[in-house]
C-alpha cells in the first residue's frame, strides 16, 4: 500500500535474517519460535536503532544539518548506533550520557561496551550525572548553534515519527519474508522502552495487513516521564500514521504492553534475564543483551512455560540488539560464584 515517503539514508544491512529457533522450541515444547535478527542490522554492531536512524539521518541531511545530538544512559545502544550513523553520514555527533566519566567517582574503570564504541566513532560526550534520558540535549544544541553549527536533534531512543517510520518499513520487510517462506506468526514479542519500535510496528501492521498480535515487553517503568507509557506509544503511533498519510488510527485496546517483567527496574539484571540469556545462547548459539532482549526473552519464556503461549501459536521474537552491553554487565550476567577462573 502506498504511503508518504520520507527522506532515507541507507545505513543498515537489510533485510535482516528471519530464522527459526527449532532447538529452543523443542526444549520448551510450546509454540514454534522465529527470530527477526535486528541484532544483525550491520552498522556499528547492529541493533534496532539503525532502522530509525536511516530516516533520522535522511532528515538531518535533507535539512542541511552538520551534527547529530542525542542522549541516553552511559551504556545506551541508541547512542552508540547514533554515533556510528553520524560517522557513516559524514556528520559530527554529540552525546548526553547519564553518569560520570570512567576514572572518576568511587569506581575507576576503562570504557567498555557501548561507551568504548561511542568514543571510537568519534562522538563528543557530555556527562549528565543523574539525567539519563537526554534532558540536556536542548542546552547542548543551543551551544552548538551559537558556535555556528547546525545540529539535528535525535530524540531519546530515536522515538519520534521520523524514527518510527523505520519500523513501519520493517513490517514491509517481515511480511515479504513470511510470504516467501509461506509462514505466519500469531504473536510478535519484543522489548519496548522509548516506544518507537512499537509505534512503528503498530502502524506497519495495519498498513501491510499483518495478522498478528504485537506484544511489547516493558523494560523501563519511567520510560515516558509523567505520561503513562501506553499513552505515549499510542500518541506516537497515531502521529506516525498521520505523518505518513496512513488512514488508520489506533486505540488503547489495540496496544499490548506487558509490565509484569520490569523486575527491580531499568538495567537491573535478575534471574529472569540471566536464565533467558543462557538458554538462548546454549540452545541456539545466539546472544541476547542484559537490559532489553534478555528481559523480553525472559518474558516470552515465562508466557510459554505458563501455557499462555502454546503449540497452537507461532511466535516471532524481534531481536532488537544490544549485545555490546554484555561486556560491562559481565558481573551481573554471570551467576554468583562464576566470576573466578
Ligand atoms: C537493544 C534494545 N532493544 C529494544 C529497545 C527498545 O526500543 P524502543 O526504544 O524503540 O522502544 C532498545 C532501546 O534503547 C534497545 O537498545
Amino acid at each position: 500500500m502506498p504511503y508518504k515517503p520520507l527522506p532515507r539514508y541507507s545505513l543498515g544491512f537489510l533485510p535482516t535474517p528471519l530464522v527459526k529457533l527449532s532447538r529452543l522450541a523443542e526444549r520448551l515444547s510450546g509454540p514454534r519460535i522465529f527470530m527477526k535478527r535486528d541484532d544483525q542490522t550491520g552498522l556499528g554492531l547492529g541493533g534496532n536503532k539503525v532502522r530509525k536512524l536511516e530516516f533520522l539521518v535522511g532528515e538531518a541531511l535533507s535539512l542541511g544539518c552538520d551534527t547529530l545530538i542525542t542522549g541516553g544512559a552511559a551504556q545506551s545502544n541508541h547512542c552508540r548506533q547514533t554515533a556510528a550513523a553520524a560517522a557513516a553520514g559524514g556528520l559530527a555527533c554529540h552525546l548526553a550520557l547519564g553518569g560520570e566519566p570512567p576514572g572518576t567517582g568511587e569506581r575507576s574503570f576503562a570504557p567498555t561496551g557501548n561507551l568504548l564504541l561511542d568514543q571510537l566513532f568519534g562522538a563528543v560526550i557530555h556527562w549528565t550525572g543523574e539525567l539519563r534520558k537526554g534532558e540536556k540535549i536542548p542546552e547542548i544544541a543551543e551551544s552548538l548553534r551559537s558556535a555556528g553549527r547546525k545540529p539535528y536533534v535525535v530524540p531519546y531512543g530515536g522515538s519520534n515519527t521520523t524514527g518510527a517510520a523505520g519500523f513501519v518499513e520493517a513490517v514491509r520487510e517481515l511480511t515479504e519474508q513470511l510470504a516467501e517462506l509461506g509462514e505466519s506468526v500469531t504473536h510478535i514479542v519484543f522489548a519496548s522502552s522509548s516506544g518507537g519500535t512499537q509505534a512503528g510496528l503498530t502502524v506497519g501492521k495495519s498498513l501491510f495487513g499483518l495478522d498478528t498480535e504485537l506484544v511489547g515487553i516493558g523494560i523501563d517503568k519511567g520510560a515516558s516521564g509523567d505520561v503513562p507509557f501506553a499513552d505515549h506509544v499510542l500518541q506516537l503511533a497515531n502521529a506516525t500514521a498521520e505523518r505518513l498519510d496512513v488512514p488508520s488510527r489506533f486505540s488503547a485496546s489495540e496496544l499490548t504492553i506487558r509490565n509484569d517483567y520490569l523486575g527491580e527496574g531499568y538495567g537491573v539484571v535478575g534471574d529472569l534475564e540471566r536464565r533467558a540469556i543462557r538458554m538462548v545462547a546454549q540452545t541456539e548459539g545466539i546472544l541476547l543483551d542484559p537490559v532489553y532482549t534478555g528481559r523480553a526473552m525472559g518474558g516470552l519464556l515465562d508466557m510459554i512455560e505458563r501455557g499462555e503461549l502454546s503449540r497452537e501459536h507461532s511466535v516471532l521474537f524481534w531481536h532488537t540488539g544490544g549485545i555490546p552491553a554484555l561486556f560491562p554487565y559481565a558481573q551481573d550476567v554471570l551467576e554468583s560464584g562464576e566470576s573466578g577462573g
